[in-house]
Formats: structure tokens, sequence, C-alpha cells
């Protein structure tokens, strides 16, 4: 049941800080982690490369944790979108973990991809919110997020919960391949462990976040814009936005606003930037007063107070070193959900989409 909230979204998007501390639960020790996952020690250490296989927002969750996996793990790690997933030649398929992040475990591609991947010989994994699903069986192991189940079409607690589910994994993968110190693997962890709390002060702004969706919801466009961990992000955003308000809304990196998009940029086109650690601020400010000289409303989640003199709208993100760009996805999903409600759409079941997809 809705429990009182309008939407399943919205209390969805409310459910996370609960959502995160059960995918958290029982994993998280003093610099090490604990998976229940099945992977020999001699072969995380013979890995070559991981190849993140995923749709939509998962696969948005999937090149957030491909940094998190290539900087703290020290592996080659590949993200593709699972209908355009391919097992080419020149690489190893036993020295290749094939990773296939799905909420619901039934997405066809998703699914097709992961068994491709075994047929070649790949060990795969599967990182999902539902037990027994089909990818969940398909794969030689699962690590389950344990985000409860989400009924909205568009995915929200779950993205947080497989970021951070991921970040877990960045850490095992790390420490078994002696690349990772304990220090470095507790600093990680301790701002893996603050999201609940972190995404919880982000919740309470809600009221600030509704006020400034309703000031700029009948902008033309939206662009999303954010840097390494932010890229993944402004991504989402701007799914987030389209899919449940039917504006139109991209996202991309934020450096790449100069080589073309900016030339649709008016003040009728607001620009939401990721400006926290984590999301390279400093050049993501470049871009931002590119956007505010051409007169463009700018809306900044950022931290530390990085580029305040350039934004329109501010939304503070506490420190929390790289998980603080997801606590920015949270101001920007509740920014898609108050533009979409107040338009009156059908947020939980927007037209043309299933929650589920299970044709190719
Ligand atoms: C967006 C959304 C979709 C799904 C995609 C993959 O809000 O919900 O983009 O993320 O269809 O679904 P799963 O994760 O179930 O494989």
């Amino acid at each position: 049941e809705k429990g009182g909230y309008e939407h399943y979204m919205i209390k969805e998007i409310h459910e996370q800080p609960h959502a995160l501390r059960q995918a958290l639960s029982g994993r998280v020790g003093h610099g090490s982690v604990d998976l229940d996952v099945d992977l020999p020690e001699e072969y995380v250490r013979s890995l070559e490369e991981i190849q993140v296989v995923a749709c939509g927002t998962s696969h948005h969750a999937g090149l957030y944790a491909a940094r998190l996996l290539e900087s703290h793990a020290d592996v080659r790690t590949t993200v593709h979108v699972a209908s355009e997933y391919g097992f080419t030649g020149g690489r190893d398929p036993s020295r290749t973990l094939v990773v296939a992040v799905t909420q619901s475990g039934e997405t066809a591609e998703t699914l097709g991809a992961l068994r491709d991947a075994a047929r070649v010989g790949a060990r795969t994994l599967a990182v999902t919110n539902v037990v027994g699903s089909s990818v969940a069986r398909a794969a030689d192991e699962s690590l389950y997020i344990r985000a409860g189940p989400e009924i909205g079409v568009a995915a929200t607690k779950t993205f947080v919960s497989q970021v951070a589910t991921l970040a877990l994994l960045a850490v095992h993968v790390g420490r078994e391949r002696g690349v990772l110190s304990a220090a470095a693997a507790s600093e990680l962890l301790g701002d893996v462990r603050g999201l609940p709390g972190a995404v919880q002060r982000a919740l309470d702004a809600d009221q600030q976040v509704r006020d400034v969706a309703e000031a700029y919801a009948d902008s033309e466009a939206f662009f999303f814009i954010g840097r390494y961990l932010g890229h993944p992000v402004a991504l989402e955003g701007a799914l987030k936005l389209k899919e449940i308000s039917y504006d139109h809304a991209e996202g991309f990196p934020a450096g790449e606003l100069k080589h073309g998009p900016l030339a649709l940029v008016t003040e009728e086109t607001p620009v939401i930037a990721v400006l926290t650690e984590g999301a390279r601020p400093d050049e993501t400010l470049n871009s931002v007063k590119e956007a505010e000289s051409r007169g463009a409303p700018v809306i900044g989640c950022h931290s530390d107070g990085h580029g305040e003199k350039f934004i329109d709208a501010a939304f503070e993100v506490p420190a929390l070193g790289e998980m603080e760009p997801l606590v920015a996805n949270v101001y920007m999903q509740l920014f898609a959900y108050h533009v979409a409600n107040r338009k009156g759409r059908a947020i939980d079941k927007p037209r043309n989409l299933a929650k589920s997809v299970t044709v190719e």
C-alpha cells in the first residue's frame, strides 16, 4: 500500500534510507565486507576484466559502479547496454566476470546477454532485487540488493541500492586482489555507511525541491550535467524526468556541453548540475558558467559550497566522499516527481512503459 503517500514513486523515494540499511545489513565490517557470494580468491586475483550488462537505470548504476571497481579494485571494467552486448574476441572468458545488473531480474536483453556470456565460458554474477528471478537463476552467483518491492515503474530506491551493493563488491574484489588497503576500504565503507543518513537529509528538504520544481516545471527542456561519478547521475536524472513528466530532458558529461548541446541552452532551459565530491566540481563549474552566461537557470546539487555564486537554486549535499553524487540523485528524483506531479502525469504508470521489459 501507499502508506499515506500520493504515489508509489514518492513512497519508494522516501524508503531509500531503509532500503540502504537493508542492503548493508550484516555485510560491512571494518575495512572488509562479507558478501556471501562464491568468487574464489584465485579467480578474483586472475581477473582481467569485469563486464557489466544492464538496461536503463540499472545501466546507469553500472556506470557508477564501474568507476568504483576500476579505482578501488584495479580491474578494467566495461559497461554495456545489454541489447548491444556481444562477447567479442581478444578476451579470455575464463578471466572475465560478467555482472548482470537488473532490478527485476526479468529484463529479456539482460538475461540474453548473461546467457551469451555463460555460453562462451565467462563466470556470471546477477545483482538483482528479486530472489529466484530469471537472471538470478541463470547466473552462477547472485548478490541481492534487498531494496524491497518496487511498484512504481520509475526505478528509484533500487538505483541507490544497486550502487551501494556494487560498492561493497568493489571493496571485496579490491581486498582479494590485494590492491585496496584496509584504510582505503574503511574510508569508502564509511561513506557507504553514511548514505542512509545523508539521503534522509536530502529527503527532509522535499518542500524546497518541490518549490524549485514548480517554479521551473514549464520550461522548454532540461539539461543534466555531471562529470565522473556525476555523469551517470546526470543520465539518471534526465531519464527519470523524461519518463514521468514527458518533458524533454537530456543528460551528458558536463564537458560535452560546449561540443554541441550548448546551442540549445537558453533562458528557457534549466541546467541541473552535480557539483559534489566525486563529480569533479571545479571542472563542472566551467560548464555551469557557460550555461549561466547564456541566461539558463542553474540548479546545483552541491556540497561544500561548490559553485554557489552561479547557482539559482541550490540543494545541499552533506560531505560523503564518492557517495555524494548519489545524494544529488535523490534531489533529482524529487525534482522529477514534483515536475510530473504538477502536470498531473500518471507517475506510477507512465504511458508506453512497463515495469519489467520481458521482450527484446
Ligand atoms: C527507469 C526504469 C528502466 C529500467 C530498465 C531495466 O526508471 O525503470 O529504465 O531500469 O527497464 O530494468 P531492470 O533493472 O529490471 O532490468
